[in-house]
C-alpha cells in the first residue's frame, strides 16, 4: 500500500476513498527542507500549483521511493518533468476535470468586464452612484477570440455562443472544429472584442506592446491560463491609453500577487488563481486521482 502526501491538500472524499483502498494519505503542508524529507519517505505526491517539484525536490523522492507526481490540475509548470522522468517517476495531470470551472471563471469576467461589475461593486461600497458612468456593452454579437483551443476554450467557446457571439480561435495546429472559426493569431488580435488566452507559458508573453497596439480600441483581454503570457507593463500601458477597455486576471507572475499596479487597477477584474477552485471540480479532481493511484499501486 502506498504512502501518498497531498502537499496543497485533497478532496476529503479522494482522500476517504484512498484510506478505504488502505493507502495512507499524508495532508500536512511541507515547505523547504521539510519538504525534501518527506518527499524521501513517500511513494506519491498529490500537488495544485502552490507546490513547486523542481529537480532538486525530484531527486530527493528519487532518493526514496517516490514513483509518481500527480498534478491535481491541468499545468505541469511547477514541476520538472524532465528530471521526473530521468528518474523514472511518472507524472500525470487532470486534465479535463476542471475545463468547466475554469471556462466559468472566464465567462464571469467577461461579464464583469462588459458591465463594470467589479467597479460598481467598489464603488458602491465606497457609498457612490455612479449609473451613468457605468454604463455597459454587452456580449450579444461581439467576437470572442481565443488564443488556444484546447479543453477550457471549447468551453468557454460553448458559454459565449450560447450569448450569441461569435467566437474564433487561433491555435498551432490546423484541425477543424465544428461550429468555431479556426483563424490566424494576427485575425485574433486585430478583430475580437473580447480576447482570452488559453495556452501554456511558452517562456515569452504572447500579449506584448507590439500586439496590444495592433487590438481593436476598446478591446476586453481575459487571462485565467498563466500569468507570464501577458507582458503587464505593456497592458498597463494599453489600458491608459484606452486601447484596452479592461483586463480580467486569475493568474499572475508571481503568486499571491504582490503588484499593486495590478491589483489597485480600476479596469482590471481579479481573482486569486480561483480558475478550479469549484467544490465539484475538485471532487471530480479528487475522484481522477483515485483512479490513478488505483492503477499505479
Ligand atoms: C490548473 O493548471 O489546473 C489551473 O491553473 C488551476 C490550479 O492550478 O489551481
Amino acid at each position: 500500500m502506498a504512502l501518498i502526501l497531498a502537499n496543497d491538500g485533497i478532496d476529503l472524499k479522494a482522500r476517504d476513498a484512498l484510506e478505504a483502498l488502505g493507502h495512507t494519505v499524508d495532508v500536512t503542508k511541507y515547505e523547504g527542507e521539510a519538504l525534501l524529507s518527506r518527499l524521501a519517505e513517500v511513494d506519491a505526491v498529490v500537488i495544485r500549483s502552490a507546490t513547486t517539484l523542481g529537480a532538486e525536490q525530484i531527486a530527493a523522492g528519487a532518493k526514496g521511493n517516490l514513483k509518481l507526481i500527480v498534478r491535481a490540475g491541468v499545468g505541469i509548470d511547477n514541476i520538472d518533468v524532465e528530471t521526473a522522468l530521468e528518474h523514472n517517476i511518472s507524472v500525470r495531470n487532470t486534465p479535463e476535470a476542471s475545463s468547466n470551472a475554469v471556462a466559468e471563471v472566464a465567462f464571469a469576467h467577461m461579464l464583469a468586464l462588459c458591465h463594470n461589475l467589479y467597479a460598481a461593486n467598489v464603488t458602491m461600497r465606497q457609498g457612490k452612484w455612479l449609473k451613468k458612468e457605468y454604463e455597459g456593452t454587452e456580449l450579444l454579437g461581439k467576437t470572442l477570440g481565443l488564443i488556444g483551443f484546447g479543453r477550457i476554450a471549447r468551453n468557454l467557446g460553448q458559454k459565449a455562443v450560447a450569448f450569441g457571439m461569435d467566437v474564433i480561435f487561433t491555435r498551432r495546429t490546423e484541425a477543424p472544429v465544428e461550429g468555431y472559426r479556426q483563424t490566424t493569431f494576427d485575425e485574433v488580435i486585430e478583430t475580437a472584442d473580447f480576447i482570452s488566452l488559453h495556452t501554456p507559458s511558452v517562456g515569452q508573453p504572447v500579449l506584448g506592446k507590439a500586439e496590444f497596439d495592433r487590438m481593436k480600441d476598446g478591446v476586453f483581454i481575459i487571462n485565467t491560463a498563466r500569468g507570464d503570457l501577458i507582458d503587464d507593463d505593456a497592458l498597463l500601458d494599453a489600458l491608459a491609453s484606452g486601447k484596452v477597455a479592461g483586463a480580467a486576471l486569475d493568474v499572475f507572475r508571481k503568486e499571491p500577487l504582490t503588484d499593486e499596479r495590478l491589483w489597485s487597477h480600476p479596469k482590471i477584474s481579479l481573482t486569486p488563481h480561483l480558475g478550479a477552485a469549484t467544490k465539484e471540480a475538485q471532487a471530480r479532481i479528487g475522484d481522477v486521482i483515485v483512479d490513478i493511484i488505483k492503477e499505479t499501486f
